[in-house]
């Protein structure tokens, strides 16, 4: 049995005692104390500590997918490792509030003597961009410098290998290209989806006809956009318009994992499907929510220091606004939506491609 003196007290399970004296106010220093600056360290300090728990439920899940056969409660498991995340980045978020209680003429006060201290140089920040899966060539660069290059000497390497190595984004792409269910003796999921798709397009083409409250010029202009809406699951579905198309970087999900992601959200009702299909939806919540707090991060800046450029030495808010709109993830499975079609066009599954997606109960006689 253990001996009363090794539990540790709560301080010192905590380590507070260090943890509470690592706030140092760099004005006081200067001798002349902001007040202030107490609450933006502790802010920051608070985002490195969630950042920490991120990369660690990020590593997890990591594990998960890095085996070949992934057991179905494994999925189970992942989803609600990013749900964990997903409600860290929505604190993370509602956070911004506290630090904007803090005003512009406030922060003016000990703002130049950060200089060049920035949020820019968080090597955890870095990290966890990397290991979702935004790619170095898909970042906006400041000043057509490395982000690396700000980053404290200590953390390259381990940043340099987080951008070679697999990422959730890789990983989840791994693991939609070996979906079964897509081709089996009886049915071709993309040859049944196709002609739903063409006869969907052909009915409403008809509603659009038929419609006596529309002019014929009005007429025409419905079928431009049909034209556009056909062209789109043109590109969908051959291989080399698709290839061209993550080319030019306009996609990034390969052409079997976007066959596979439409599966899941299109008989997402089917049981074996529901944890695939939640596992897509937290990655589309993780996108948006990474995204939301980019923009009221940027929005933060723009109220505290306005058009001046940052203490990182980027443009400010300008750089900031730019990459929220690039440092996006897993866009490609929002966008899937556009391919949704009503659930009564969908094509009835083979009776034993539903009992293998179902989850049954062999009695002896069966
Ligand atoms: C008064 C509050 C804040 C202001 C005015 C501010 C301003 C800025 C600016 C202007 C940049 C661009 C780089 C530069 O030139 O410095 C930046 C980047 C960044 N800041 Fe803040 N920031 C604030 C609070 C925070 C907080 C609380 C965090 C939490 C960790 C944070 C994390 C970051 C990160 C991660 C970046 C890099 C973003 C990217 O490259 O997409 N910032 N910040």
């Amino acid at each position: 049995m253990k001996s009363k003196k090794t539990i540790p007290n709560y301080r010192d399970y905590l380590n507070l005692d260090s943890l509470l004296k690592s706030q140092k106010l760099i004005s006081e220093k200067r001798g002349k104390k902001a007040h202030d600056e107490m609450l933006f360290i502790i802010s920051h300090q608070v985002y490195e500590l969630w950042f920490k728990q991120v990369l660690y439920e990020i590593d997890s899940i990591f594990e998960i997918f890095e085996i070949e056969l992934i057991d179905e409660s494994q999925i189970g498991i992942a989803v609600s490792r990013l749900h964990r995340i997903n409600e860290i980045i929505q604190l993370l978020i509602d956070q911004i509030k506290i630090l904007e209680t803090m005003t512009p003429m406030d922060f003016l006060e000990f703002r130049d003597l950060l200089t060049p201290a920035s949020g820019f140089q968080s090597g955890q920040f870095r990290l966890i961009e990397n290991k979702i899966g935004l790619l170095s060539n898909d970042r906006h660069n400041y000043g057509g410098k490395d982000y690396k290059d700000k980053i404290h000497e200590d953390e390259v390497d381990n940043i340099k290998d987080s951008e070679n190595s697999e990422s959730l984004f890789t990983l989840v792409e791994n693991w939609l290209e070996r979906t079964p269910f897509l081709l089996s003796e009886d049915y071709n999921f993309w040859e049944q989806y196709k002609s739903a798709v063409s006869k969907m397009i052909l009915n409403d083409k008809k509603i659009i006809e038929k419609n006596k409250s529309l002019n014929d010029s009005e007429k025409e202009s419905y079928f431009n956009q049909y034209n556009a809406t056909e062209k789109m699951f043109n590109s969908l579905f051959n291989e080399s318009v698709f290839s061209k198309m993550i080319d030019k970087g306009q996609f990034r999900l390969s052409y079997k994992a976007t066959h596979a992601a439409l599966l899941i959200l299109l008989y997402r009702d089917q049981a074996i499907l529901h944890n695939p299909y939640r596992l897509l939806s937290k990655l589309i919540d993780l996108d948006e929510l990474l995204t939301t707090w980019r923009y009221k991060h940027h929005l933060l800046a723009t109220r505290m220091i306005g058009k001046k450029i940052g203490t990182g030495g980027s443009v400010g808010a300008t750089y900031l606004k730019k990459a929220l709109t690039k440092h996006r993830v897993f866009e490609d499975l929002s966008s899937l939506t556009t391919f949704l079609i009503p659930r009564s066009d969908l094509p009835n599954l083979p009776k034993s491609l539903l009992r293998n997606m179902s989850f049954h109960y062999d009695t002896a006689e069966d």
